[in-house]
């Protein structure tokens, strides 16, 4: 797995877009696996500026994200559904609906949407470029530390650590989900090509943890060590020392 430093937070926002811009004019029937958080805002804006400026016909691609938090409704303005619409699929309205995939956080039965979603990455995958993000404990889509390796979709009790790092987007903590529905760290590991962004100080650390090399369960993003073609791009403040 290596490492590039980017310098900022504007040049991997850019760089990254650029990636899947690319992927998605070379392959218009691409597989991208997308992720949210803070992290990814100022990526898709890049994005939706290459898509729009040259009305790339993404007709045919099919996006699966990462996760999505469990209870809160399609339209809660803090789902990932609604994330994801903000930022790029109502921003560039010419993906086709039925082919963007995100788990069901309102399905009556968790398990059971888990189980499908897991389904559906397999018929209709494998993702070729796995966009991920890390979280300050290590975790990779909402696989938090001790989640077994070979996990698939399922649904994740959150720890306080992400309860409160996610409360800045919420009204206050107590309005934070405790569950979500999160692509195992197996699921992740199918796809062809996986990139993980890391930016900002509160980054440093995990990204530390993660470049020793060690492989742990306490760090979830340590499996992406065992996957043959990974990279990783920071900014100065989320390099490690
Ligand atoms: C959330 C998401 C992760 C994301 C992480 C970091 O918990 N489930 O997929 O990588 O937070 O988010 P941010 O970029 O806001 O720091």
């Amino acid at each position: 797995m290596n490492i590039t430093n980017l310098g900022t937070k504007a040049h991997v926002s850019f760089f990254v877009a650029t990636e899947l811009y690319r992927h998605m004019l070379r392959h218009p029937q691409g597989r991208l696996g997308l992720a949210t958080g803070g992290t990814m805002v100022d990526m898709y804006a890049n994005l939706v500026d290459l898509l729009s400026k040259n009305q790339l016909d993404v007709s045919g691609i099919h996006t699966f994200n990462l996760d999505e938090y469990v209870g809160l409704s399609a339209d809660h303005p803090e789902s990932y559904y609604t994330y994801m619409h903000d930022v790029l699929f109502n921003q560039y309205p010419k993906f086709t609906e039925s082919f963007l995939h995100i788990p069901n956080g309102e399905a009556s039965d968790v398990a059971q949407e888990a189980k499908r979603y897991e389904r559906v990455l397999n018929e209709k995958g494998p993702v070729d470029i796995q966009i991920l993000g890390i979280g300050q404990n290590g975790h990779i889509g909402f696989n938090e530390p001790g989640t077994p390796f070979d996990s698939e979709t399922h649904c994740v009790n959150l720890t306080e650590s992400t309860i409160e790092a996610n409360s800045r987007y919420f009204d206050n903590k107590s309005n934070v989900p405790r569950q979500a529905i999160s692509m195992g760290l197996q699921s992740i590991m199918k796809a062809k090509r996986i990139i993980l962004v890391a930016v900002g100080t509160s980054k440093k650390e995990a990204m530390t943890r993660l470049m020793t090399g060690e492989i742990t369960t306490d760090l979830p993003a340590s499996i992406l060590h065992q996957h043959p073609n990974v990279e990783v791009f920071v900014d100065d403040e989320a390099m490690p020392y």
